[in-house]
């Protein structure tokens, strides 16, 4: 898909408020569905006029002019890109006027963003595709003096949604193929090219390390776990470095505290947290910001065998802390203590932000729509929320009162791996919290929002990519 910024297009798309009694430019149309009723303007609402004999014209819906927002904008879009297809178009075009209160370069982002975004799909095991996109041009008749302006912004987010496209397409794959040396694989070949470095750990180095709670967890199943670091350096002439620290359970059966057959069916998507990290740094890499990241995954496997660690095991950890591991199917944190030391200690980062599909009292909290979040530090959490507001993404803050704490406490050993039912994103949090010590730190358990049983707006069943933009935009920002 490529845009223009200039007037043209077979398909001219008109956008339309609620309970608009007259455009400005007078249209048949338009006059013709209003008398009849047949066309409200309503969010992503649609009236296509389209036939052979030319003079093609799509009313978009835009809903109430007072609460119009990029999000709205990004739907409606996503709603156009998909009526599109049915009707095989090839080039539209409209004219992007400047909405009140609303920035203009954001407004073609958002825009561009909805259209782009009706064209994912996850198609590679079907025999006969469902998606296909045909849309190749999309003339924009935008202000001229905002016309640089614009093209940066449709660039941008052309290269963020490559990313989010990326982590989506990781995710869905189903852990028969994707498994900790093949995401190993996908990061080197996404990221090597753009000038990101990548050093992959086997289990010998893993070891060497300390890192046993990583090892404990992997240690029940036969593919090798492998500890990935990818390195991005923008900005020589700062020391500053912000690290990613993405799950990255390719599978969790839950171990020997075993799911049950239907939680497991979509637990290849508990890499998602390290695909957003993997996502985010394309967008990051492309985009040359001028940063320091790294990325850090513990890959692994979550399984049973006669190998694997059992409840009850007193295992160590990279720190030297000792954790009871009173659930098997608490392994996420396991991974992420000796990753997020990791970042700490050998990366020496200044910020550490976790994303993680970390529990499933998370989605009982927030479902589908809120990534869940939990600080040691105002600041950073504001940078994250700001962040996740220009992505359109959702994040809501967690308490995290040291009373919570207790309930991580172990008889036998430093810390247990469970803090019981109550306040399960809480505690998982505060887990993960202790090997961070004083980092500014972000978590986020992304377990609802980044994989979804039906799509919601702009966003497909299966794997999301959420909270790719959010990185993205956290690196930039701050
Ligand atoms: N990967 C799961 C969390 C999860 C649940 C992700 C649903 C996506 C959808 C995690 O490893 C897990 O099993 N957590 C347990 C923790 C519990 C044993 C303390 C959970 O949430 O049940
Ligand atoms: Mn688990
Ligand atoms: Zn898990």
């Amino acid at each position: 898909m490529k845009f223009l910024l200039e007037k043209g297009g077979d398909i001219k798309v008109l956008l339309i408020f609620k309970d608009t009694e007259r455009l400005e430019e007078e249209n048949d149309l338009f006059a013709y569905v209003k008398e009849k009723e047949l066309f409200k303007g309503n969010v992503s609402e649609i009236y296509s006029s389209i036939s052979h004999t030319g003079d093609n014209i799509i009313l978009l819906g835009l809903g109430d002019k007072e609460k119009l927002s990029f999000n709205t904008i990004r739907k409606s879009f996503f709603k156009l890109g998909k009526e599109l297809m049915k009707y095989k178009v090839e080039s539209i075009g409209l004219t992007v006027p400047k909405f009140d209160g609303l920035c203009y370069k954001r407004t073609n982002a958002a825009l561009a963003e909805g259209l782009l975004q009706s064209e994912y799909s996850f198609e590679k095991f079907l025999s006969e595709k469902k998606n296909k996109p045909t849309l190749k041009e999309v003339y924009l008749e935008v202000l001229a003096d905002k016309k640089e302006k614009v093209e940066a912004g449709i660039n941008e987010i052309t290269s963020l949604i490559e990313g989010v496209f990326l982590a989506r397409d990781l995710v869905n794959e189903p852990a028969i193929n994707m498994y900790p040396e093949t995401l190993a694989k996908a990061a080197r070949d996404n990221l090597e090219d753009l000038s990101v470095n990548i050093q992959v750990f086997g289990k010998e180095k893993i070891k060497e390390l300390g890192m046993e709670a990583f090892l404990a967890v992997s240690q029940g199943s036969n593919k090798e776990p492998q500890f990935i670091v990818m390195s991005y350096n923008g900005d020589s002439d700062s020391k500053d470095k912000i690290a990613l620290v993405g799950k990255g359970l390719t599978y969790d059966s839950g171990g020997y505290c075993l799911k049950p057959a239907d939680s497991m069916v979509t637990m290849h998507s508990d890499m998602a947290g390290s695909a957003s990290v993997i996502g985010a740094l394309k967008a990051i890499a492309s985009l040359k910001l001028k940063k320091n990241v790294v990325g850090i995954i513990a890959a692994c496997e979550n399984m049973i065998s006669g190998g694997a660690y059992k409840t009850g095991d007193i295992i160590s950890s990279m720190s030297g802390k000792s954790i009871e591991v009173a659930n098997t199917d608490a392994e996420g944190r396991l991974t992420l203590a000796d990753a997020l030391y990791y970042a700490k200690t050998v990366e020496k980062a200044d910020r550490i932000v976790d994303i993680a599909t970390l529990t499933g009292a998370c989605v009982v909290a927030l479902g589908n729509i809120n990534t869940g979040a939990i600080t040691n530090n105002e600041e950073l959490m504001k940078d994250v929320k700001e962040a996740a507001d220009l992505a359109g993404e959702y994040v809501w803050e967690l308490p995290n009162n040291e009373e919570y704490r207790e309930l991580n406490k172990s008889h036998f050993a430093d810390i247990k791996n469970t803090g019981g039912r109550g306040a399960g994103a809480i505690t998982a949090g505060l887990f993960l919290s202790e090997f961070v010590d004083d980092t500014p730190w972000v978590h986020l358990d992304i377990a609802g929002t980044s994989y979804l049983a039906n799509e919601l707006g702009y966003l497909p069943k299966g794997a999301t990519g959420v909270p790719v933009k959010t990185l993205y935009y956290l690196v930039k920002e701050s």
